[in-house]
C-alpha cells in the first residue's frame, strides 16, 4: 500500500481485515518490521483514540512515533498555492510537508473540515497538499470527508461479532448533537460497508441529512428510524451536519437519540459508535452501560486497524 486515505488505496478489504485480526491474536509477530523507521503524527485537531492507538500500533511494529500538535505548537500553515503571505500564516505547506517528509518514513495527518466551504472540504485540499509535498506515504488520521482507520476498525468489529452464515443487517443511524459535526465518519463508514459488501446496509436519518451519494452508494435510505432499526444486527450511531445545507444543523429532534426502547425491535443489535459520544444526547446511558454496547472493544480494535495499515505501508 502506498498511502491510506480511502478504500481506493486498499487492494482487498477482507485481506486487510484478516491482517488486523491476526495482529489482535499476536500483536508482536512483526516487531522488527518497523525497526529504525519513524512515523510522524501531525494533528491539526484534537484526538484521543486515533493518536494513542496509532502510537501503540507503531510500537508493536518496532517503529518510533513522533506526535506533533501542529495547530498548537507549529507555525500557522498556509495551504493555498501562489498567495502573498502577508496575513496570519507563517509557513507554507510546501516547505512544512516537505521538511517533515525528510524526518519521517510515514506521515500521518488529522485535518478536519471547516464546514464552511463544501467545495474546499470535499476536494480534500488540506490532506492533498500534504500528499503532494511530503514525498513519503501519507496516512489519514481523519480528513475533511473520510476517517478510514475508524472504518477499518468498524469492519473488524462487525466481523468478530458476527458468526452466522447470512449477512448481518447494519443500520447507520443519525442521532442528534449540539454541535455541527463533519460527515467524515458516516461517509467513511458507508464507503467501507459498500466496499466490503458483506452486510445488508441501511442508513437512517431525517430528511435533509442525505450524505454525498459517492459514499452512500447503493445503501437503503430510511427517514423512519424505527422502521430502519427493525431486525438490525448492528446499529452504528453517529451525528453529522447536513451535506445538502452544508455544515448546518437542520434537525435537533431528540427522538432520534438511541435508547433501549429504540432497540427493542432489533435482533438484540450490538451498538457501535466511533467515540467520543455525548451521553443522553446521542445515545442514552442505559444503552452505553448495557450489554448491547460494544463501543469500548470497538475503540480497542483501533490498534489492530492502525497496525495492519502501517505494516502494509512498511512492506511497500
Ligand atoms: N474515533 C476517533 O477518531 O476518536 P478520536 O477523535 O479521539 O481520535
Amino acid at each position: 500500500m502506498k498511502q491510506f486515505i480511502s478504500t481506493a488505496d486498499v487492494p482487498s478489504v477482507p485481506r486487510l481485515v484478516d491482517i488486523a485480526m491476526n495482529y489482535k491474536k499476536d500483536p508482536f509477530s512483526d516487531k522488527e518490521l518497523g525497526k529504525n523507521k519513524t512515523l510522524g503524527m501531525i494533528f491539526l485537531n484534537p484526538s484521543l483514540r486515533t493518536r494513542l492507538s496509532t502510537q501503540v500500533a507503531a510500537k508493536n511494529l518496532g517503529m518510533e512515533a513522533v506526535v506533533f500538535n501542529i495547530d498548537k505548537e507549529g507555525w500557522a500553515l498556509e495551504m493555498n498555492d501562489g498567495v502573498v503571505m502577508n496575513g496570519n500564516t507563517t509557513e507554507h505547506v510546501k516547505e512544512a510537508a516537505a521538511v517533515m517528509g525528510q524526518y519521517f518514513d510515514i506521515l500521518a495527518i488529522r485535518t478536519f473540515p471547516g464546514l464552511k466551504d463544501k467545495q474546499e472540504d470535499y476536494t480534500e485540499k488540506y490532506i492533498n497538499q500534504f500528499i503532494k509535498y511530503a514525498g513519503v506515504p501519507v496516512v489519514s488520521l481523519e480528513s475533511a470527508t473520510l476517517h478510514p482507520l475508524q472504518s477499518l476498525t468498524d469492519v473488524i468489529t462487525i466481523k468478530e461479532n458476527w458468526q452466522q452464515p447470512r449477512k448481518p443487517k447494519v443500520v447507520m443511524t443519525w442521532a442528534p448533537h449540539v454541535k455541527a459535526l463533519p460527515q467524515a465518519v458516516p461517509n467513511s463508514f458507508a464507503q467501507w460497508m459498500n466496499a466490503w459488501g458483506e452486510v445488508d446496509f441501511v442508513i437512517a436519518h431525517p430528511e435533509g441529512y442525505e450524505l454525498d451519494e459517492k459514499f452512500s452508494g447503493n445503501a437503503r435510505i430510511e427517514y423512519n428510524q424505527d422502521k430502519a432499526l427493525e431486525g438490525a444486527d448492528f446499529v452504528y450511531v453517529k451525528n453529522w451536519s447536513s451535506y445538502r445545507d452544508y455544515g448546518k444543523i437542520t434537525c435537533t429532534d431528540p427522538s432520534w437519540m438511541v435508547t433501549n426502547d429504540k432497540l427493542k425491535h432489533t435482533n438484540a443489535a450490538k451498538v457501535m459508535h466511533c467515540l467520543p459520544v455525548r451521553r443522553n444526547v446521542v445515545i442514552a446511558d442505559e444503552v452505553l452501560d448495557g450489554p448491547q454496547s460494544i463501543v469500548v472493544p470497538e475503540a480497542g480494535n483501533r490498534v489492530w486497524a492502525a497496525q495492519a495499515v502501517l505494516s502494509e505501508i512498511l512492506k511497500g
